[in-house]
């Protein structure tokens, strides 16, 4: 601390140095070009405002954008700005993911770092630093401020995304009730009001860019609030008090992200926004192990366990021990268990002080059943259930995790159920409620962000439910390996609106899967719910598109999410959920149209062996897929797994058919998938 305070003094008194000897960059637009040349950035100042514009090879991506923040303290002016200073670097480097979609990712940009001040703050300037890459641009504020102006209190962020033309944009909307949990829709911009991140738009002229934010570590989540035509205006998700985001000087804003393709898929193969993040802070990270889980869950959601006591409790020792056995013998190495602690009796939705991270019900012995685990190899995924009560959770955070970390366990899945308006901040002290928060303000990103700390220092991979948005975290923090943050599998049981259509999951890769992986629970073979009590709700899909699934939305830890008695009817398919790696050392994305369909592959990371999903919304689809991603002159025997012949997920969603057949990278194959199927493809390498 005391550091800081020295070299913001220090920063001060250079910089009242530079203000007398101006740089005169200031009348014509500063520019910063990609290292390929594809995309470039422009920033100007005009009148003494900042202003930044984007282009890639020719096209307009952003027109002249507004850059500025606004401070309590006024510290900040976004007029009668001068740039005092301008340097410019590139960087090429390439880092290996210690799990992942892809094993290495290069980082490869030219930057530019501005530093703007105003006459009538003395004392105080922001950076702002460009990254112009080859797959989009990036940029991100830093202020600094020395004591006269105390401690950062935003107000307001003012950084503008002026479209050129009225695009149209995959979306959801921002500040509903049920935070992530909507089906992203399709509209022009020009209808629509403030928007989550990542949102996704469709140009006329052939581009596809998205906008988010990377690094989201101490700050409020960005939202887009539409304030022109075709333009967005950062909005940031305030605390009770209307405060945007407060802390100590400097401060650092996360990245503003614009990635920018030509195809569809190549947003989903650019690692930008993993790229702006701080690389893993926690050394040596052996423990993180990817991999899938099967557990006592889905039988809550169709209805036919309870997650509170009484005689459907489904978190029962016996019922744990059959899991634990399933998974041991079919390769799983987790086993989720819901319901297991104190006390989901009553309202446990609106009463989230209820909870115990420690304590179980009577019928649930932790020690017998982590013992149990252990014997087996296989470890128990703890879910932690927090119903918004963060201050009742954060109380026993370091005493569950101690017990959880002696005990073996390698995961937790915790969850956040609450309205997105309905987190109480406490007082740490007295309890009192200091004020109701926004589940993506500031004050949630902060405790995410303990609990995060707190997994890694206890050897605790993380599954997030109702997260804050991922923001390429797990690059620094890789114990963060997945999380919800959309609609998930769980819709298909009770969705009021009959559960997710069958385009929801080929929208959701160039979505919210932009941001990073996601939990979605694939692997329901039950597709009537016969084994549940939910007559209204099925899933919208047939049982190929639910193995594609496992290759096409991309997550370390994926869930068999179906019931043992159902696999135990199909284990001819089931054997692909068996097979399929959650870790990868490529990814390439053969053709997609968003909303219609996606075909991709991916290597597995421990062996030769490559993997295809394919699917497609309601409409049947042919494809012929040119198979040269195989190693070349090596022949490979293809499992597939494809949709029956009469299969259509609304009529006729069981049928499957599996077949093998030699392959080599000189072949193609033809793909049938069936309308709302699909086709799931492990091409096994044959010595
Ligand atoms: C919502 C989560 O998404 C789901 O997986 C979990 O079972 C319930 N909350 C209960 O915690
Ligand atoms: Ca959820």
């Amino acid at each position: 601390m005391h550091t800081q305070v020295i070299s913001v003094r220090r920063i001060a008194a250079l910089l009242s140095l530079l203000l007398i000897s101006q740089l005169s960059i200031a009348s014509k637009p500063i520019t910063l070009q990609s290292p390929g040349n594809v995309n470039s950035l422009a920033i100007s100042l005009v009148d003494g405002e900042l202003f930044y514009s984007v282009d890639h090879s020719g096209k307009a991506v952003i027109l002249d954008s507004k850059l500025g923040f606004v401070f309590k303290s006024q510290m900040v002016e976004n007029k009668n700005l001068e740039i005092i200073a301008s340097e410019t670097a590139s960087f090429d480097e390439t880092w290996t993911q210690p799990w992942g979609e892809v094993e290495k990712i290069r980082d490869n940009y030219n930057s530019l770092t501005i530093t703007v001040a105003s006459e009538n703050t003395p004392g105080s300037r922001t950076m702002i630093t460009f990254r112009a890459y080859d797959d989009g641009v990036a940029f991100r504020y830093e202020f600094e401020g020395d004591e006269r102006w105390g401690d950062a209190l935003i107000m307001d962020e003012l950084t503008e995304f002026n479209l050129p033309a009225d695009h149209q944009a995959w979306y959801i909307a921002a500040y509903q009730y049920n935070r992530y949990e909507y089906l992203y829709q399709k509209a022009a911009v020009s209808t629509l009001d403030t928007l989550h991140t990542p949102v996704t738009f469709e140009t006329e002229d052939g581009l596809y860019i998205s906008i988010h934010e990377a690094a989201l570590t101490d700050f409020a989540s960005m939202t887009l609030a539409r304030t022109s035509d075709h333009g967005f205006e950062s909005d940031l998700v305030p605390w009770a008090d209307g405060v945007k985001v407060r802390g100590p000087l400097p401060m650092k804003t996360p990245w503003r992200t614009i990635q920018i393709a030509e195809k569809p898929g190549d947003l989903i193969t650019s690692y930008l926004i993993l790229n702006c993040n701080e690389p893993n802070k926690l050394g040596d990270v052996s423990w993180i192990k990817p991999g899938k889980y099967v557990g006592i869950w889905w039988g809550m959601h169709i209805g036919r366990t309870t997650w509170f006591s009484g005689d459907k409790h489904g978190a029962t020792t016996e019922r744990t021990k059959q899991y634990i056995d399933f998974a041991a013998k079919h390769g799983f190495i987790g086993v989720l268990v819901e319901g297991w602690n104190l006390s989901w009796d009553g309202d446990w939705i609106h009463n989230s002080d209820s909870f115990s991270f420690t304590e179980s019900y009577p019928d649930y012995d932790i020690h017998a059943v982590t013992d149990y685990a252990r014997s087996k190899d296989v470890s128990l995924i703890v879910h932690n259930e927090t119903s918004g009560g963060i201050l009742n959770y954060e109380k026993q955070l370091s005493d569950a995790y101690t017990l959880y970390e002696k005990l073996g366990v390698k995961g937790v899945k915790s969850g956040y159920v609450a309205h997105t308006k309905e987190i109480k901040n406490r007082d740490p002290e007295t309890g009192e409620v200091l004020g109701i928060e926004w589940h993506h303000g500031q004050y949630m990103v902060r405790h995410y962000r303990k609990a995060l700390e707190m997994a890694a220092k206890h050897h605790v991979m993380l599954d997030v439910h109702e997260p804050i948005k991922p923001t390429g975290i797990r690059r620094t923090y890789p114990n963060m390996v997945t999380r919800e943050g959309a609609r998930g599998q769980e819709f298909n049981a009770w969705g009021p609106d009959g559960g997710n259509p069958p385009d929801h999951t080929t929208i959701i890769p160039f979505t919210r899967m932009l941001a990073g992986p996601m939990d979605f629970t694939p692997g329901v073979f039950d597709i009537f719910h016969k084994y549940g009590d939910r007559p209204d709700n099925r899933i919208n899909t047939t049982i190929a598109k639910q193995l594609a699934i496992y290759v096409v939305i991309y997550s370390p830890l994926h869930m068999a999410a179906d019931l043992i008695q159902s696999y135990e009817e199909h284990m001819d398919a089931f054997q692909f959920i068996k097979d399929v790696p959650t870790d990868w050392a490529d990814t390439r994305v053969i053709d997609s149209k968003i909303g219609d369909y996606i075909t991709i592959v991916r290597k597995d990371r421990n062996s030769e062996n490559w993997y295809l999903g394919s699917i497609t919304d309601e409409i049947a689809r042919d494809f012929e897929i040119d198979l040269n991603f195989l190693e070349k002159g090596i022949e490979y025997r293809a499992e597939i797994y494809r949709d029956g012949d009469d299969a259509d997920w609304e009529s006729n969603p069981m049928p499957i058919s599996i077949e093998n057949k030699k392959v080599s990278a000189d072949d193609s194959l033809k793909l049938h998938l069936a309308a709302g199927g699909g086709c799931a493809i492990r091409f096994v390498l044959l010595d």
